[in-house]
């Protein structure tokens, strides 16, 4: 192993450590300190070059913790402990690894950091509140375990202090602008389908876990939400297929189409395609919706998603953005509704 390969190892904690001070401290001061951690730097020099970035190694040891909830260092983690620990959690965390080195090979070798947020959710219900009333057919793209094809199963708490929905997973998303609410009532989903090139199955307690792990401890209310969230899947399983969303979306419409409009969701996925690859993307939407009317309700960064139907003002947004999309015998309307924050905490409506 070159000292230039630990050279960068020790550059790119630094620079997490740095960009990650305010809202992950736990893990910023354990990065901070890496060149003085040989145990944590050869860890990271084992795995394949791809995988040695620090948020790979942090849910390889949160995953651990899950499973084993009682080690000390547990106490250290605001996701975990109702008042955690405010001092150095270094040597707890170098004592977890060490006695668990091999298990931390083998995922920083095997694995790569997965989510599904669940808030995200809160962005679709104001999507499908943009549609005509009716039956639904919910297909969600890159739907990773699935979470988000529960939006009809879920509660909302919108900033105005009105919950709509019956659920004891509460996603609170505060609006600003009018309606003050996310949405006039809950959509009526008869049929619902994801469709994702690398699906977590959704009745793998290990793969679940590491939904979970991906979550970074100081956000203890995602990490809660998403634990919920989870809970509620188990109860209520969903169908998520393998497969591509270019290749594969004909037939995952056809498949739900009978039960009610189709309506195509995506949520942070368009961005892992190329910009040709977008391209295809939403040719082949156009495509099947020339013979079918449906809807997309998308919530995507236009930065980084060329294909987005959003205003020039909007086309260089990090910020993540929802609108709709609908097909009626084949002519195409668009609607912007807001930018919103990317775990749909909050939605500003355009
Ligand atoms: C950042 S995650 C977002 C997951 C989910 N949409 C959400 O908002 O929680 C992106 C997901 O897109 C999936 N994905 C990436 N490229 C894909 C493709 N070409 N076809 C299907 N799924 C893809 C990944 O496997 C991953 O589950």
């Amino acid at each position: 192993m070159t000292s230039d390969a630990a050279a960068k190892v020790i550059a790119d904690f630094t620079a997490f450590s740095a960009t990650t001070r305010r809202r992950a401290p736990l893990y910023s001061s354990i990065s901070a300190r890496i060149a003085d951690a040989p145990l944590l730097l050869n860890l990271m020099l084992s795995a394949p070059e791809t995988a040695r970035v620090p948020v790979n190694l942090f849910a390889a040891v949160h995953d651990l913790l899950l499973a084993d909830r009682s080690d000390r260092l547990a106490r250290f983690y605001p996701n975990l402990t109702r008042h955690p620990d405010g001092g150095d959690p270094m040597p707890e965390f170098l004592a977890f690894c060490s006695a668990r080195t091999p298990q931390l090979r083998a995922s920083l070798a095997t694995r790569f950091p997965q989510t599904n947020e669940i808030g995200r959710s809160a962005l679709f219900l104001a999507g499908f509140d943009h549609l005509a009333a009716g039956p639904k057919a919910h297909l969600d793209l890159g739907a990773s375990a699935g979470l988000n094809l529960m939006v009809d199963k879920l509660a909302y708490r919108s900033g105005d202090g009105r919950v709509l929905g019956d659920s004891d997973v509460i996603l609170d998303c505060s609006v600003r602008g009018e309606p003050s609410g996310l949405a006039e009532r809950l959509p009526d989903i008869r049929a619902r389908l994801g469709l994702d090139i690398a699906p977590v199955d959704p009745s793998d307690a290990a793969g679940l876990r590491w939904l979970k792990a991906c979550v970074w401890p100081d956000q203890a209310d995602r990490f809660h939400r998403l634990e919920a969230a989870i809970a509620l899947l188990e109860r209520n399983p969903v169908e998520v297929r393998r497969g591509d969303i270019v290749d594969d979306l004909g037939e995952a419409v056809a498949a739900v189409a009978d039960r009610g409009h189709p309506v195509v969701t995506t949520s942070w996925v368009l961005c892992y395609l190329e910009s040709e690859r977008q391209l295809s993307w939403l040719a082949e939407l156009e495509r099947i919706a020339a013979g079918l009317d449906l809807s997309w309700v998308w919530a995507e960064a236009p930065a980084q998603v060329g294909v987005l139907p959003v205003a020039p003002q909007l086309a260089a947004s990090h910020t993540t953005i929802l609108g709709v999309s609908t097909w009626r015998d084949g002519v195409r309307f668009d609607r912007t509704l807001g930018r919103c924050h990317q775990h749909g905490y909050w939605l500003h409506r355009l």
